[in-house]
């Protein structure tokens, strides 16, 4: 994530040993459903060495081979290891904050009809228009910092503060260049140039997407009352899926809009959210490969139910979760507290909400093979637990659980 990793050096070789233990997701697929997302792999006193910025081998300590020549030793006494965690739903790129807002909302105000007001979303648009990109870049490369620290070494973010040709051309600069993967969320609200929402996708569509789909990996767009209709929403995702880019959508988020038939009709790559999805929505889900990226940070932080994660895991849907880290709905950059409210409210093991931040998580970003897992031949990230037990991600409530973070075999933070 920091510049300094993309010049590791490729021979480099870096041994974790004698730690407590070792946890990963098991097996090769993603994504994991139904029984094998609660499958995780369990080494104690193991190692893990790393070569070149990727995993060379894993196992115990006492079937540790003899290295010749260099090799950096890290000592993980005491510590246990998991994957570095994947975010794979923020929006991180923004100017400003929303704090005014936290509070009226403490008072009684809702998100919805902050909204309505011209709060809300179109209050970080106005800052995020006038923050320029260099200012940007600074926000999104303080905001990988702060994920770092919660052991986030890959993320997803989305544009869709800007919402002028300028703006969100620069969003999707500065979150590729802060090393995230982009989005284009190119329908995430009107903004207050444009009388209606067909006016404004008549100007993404022909001025903004023949570049952004240049920049981003995927399209989203916020299927909701007061947002995008389903109509709104098929007509922008056909044109992106014309150009070449991946599907996410923002759905049931407070009502259901049709946004899950949407994304199965269309093989989108996720539908998000997911607070108001009934049993009929479950069903389609589970019958799909369509992730359902449930965000529960954000329905704490607006005080909403909790999407019905336990049926769509027994259902056997494809579920991943992030923290939705954006300036409303969710101030949250920790994926540990996620896995914590993932546990407590969302009643998924700690093995189940593992795999769901990091296996399938990656698949939503199309790199399972690569990240997600402590496993050879994946990138050599890797979070280190001040605790023998790795659960501790999950239990410690709020707690700075994280003492080491390694990215492409390169300590970026601890030891
Ligand atoms: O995922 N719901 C739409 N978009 C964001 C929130 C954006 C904001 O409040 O600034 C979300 O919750
Ligand atoms: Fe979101």
């Amino acid at each position: 994530m920091s510049p300094a990793t993309e010049t590791a050096d490729a021979s480099a070789r870096l041994l974790v040993r004698d730690l407590a233990q070792l946890a990963t997701p098991s097996g090769r697929e993603a994504p994991l459903r139904g029984d094998a997302l609660g499958q995780v792999e369990l080494i104690e006193d193991a190692f893990i060495l790393c070569e070149g910025g990727v995993i060379a081998s894993t196992g115990r300590m006492r079937d540790l081979q003899p290295l010749s020549g260099d090799v950096v030793e890290l000592d993980g006494r005491g510590l246990s290891a998991i994957p570095g965690l994947v975010d794979c739903h923020t929006h991180a790129c923004f100017g400003g904050d929303r704090v005014e807002e936290f509070a009226l909302r403490a008072s009684g105000a809702s998100y919805e009809e902050l909204h309505a007001a011209g709060r809300g979303i179109l209050a970080t648009v106005t800052a995020t228009r006038a923050a320029g990109e260099q200012g940007l870049l600074e926000a999104v490369r303080q905001h990988r910092d702060w994920m770092l620290r919660w052991g986030t070494t890959t993320f997803e973010a989305k544009s869709g503060y800007g919402l002028d040709r300028d703006t969100e051309l620069a969003s999707l600069r500065a979150i590729a260049a802060a090393g995230a993967i982009p989005t284009w969320l190119g329908a995430h609200a009107v903004p207050p140039e444009f009388e209606d929402a067909e006016g404004y996708l008549d100007f993404a569509l022909t001025e903004v997407l023949p570049d952004a789909a240049k920049l981003a990996e995927a399209a989203d767009v916020f299927l909701e009352r007061g947002a995008f209709d389903v109509n709104q929403a098929r007509r922008f995702l056909e044109s992106c899926r014309a150009a070449d880019l991946a599907l996410r959508l923002h759905g049931d988020q407070f009502t259901e809009q049709g946004a899950v038939p949407l994304a199965i009709e269309l093989g989108a790559r996720s539908v998000d959210h997911l607070e108001a999805t009934g049993d009929d929505g479950i069903r389609a889900l589970s019958a799909s490969s369509v992730v359902a990226v449930l965000l529960p940070a954000s329905a704490l932080f607006l005080d909403r139910p909790m999407p019905q994660a336990r049926k769509l895991v027994d259902s056997g849907a494809p579920v991943a979760l992030a923290t939705d880290f954006n300036p409303g709905s969710a101030f949250c950059e920790s994926l540990a507290l996620v896995c914590s409210l993932a546990c407590t409210q969302l009643h998924l093991s700690p093995e189940e909400a593992l795999a769901a931040c990091t296996v399938n998580a990656a698949h939503v970003l199309d790199r399972a093979g690569t990240v997600g897992r402590l496993a050879s031949g994946y990138d050599a990230d890797l979070a280190l637990l001040d605790a023998p037990d790795w659960r501790y991600l999950a239990y410690h409530l709020g707690g700075d659980v994280v003492k080491t973070v390694i990215r492409k075999g390169e300590v970026v933070k601890g030891h």
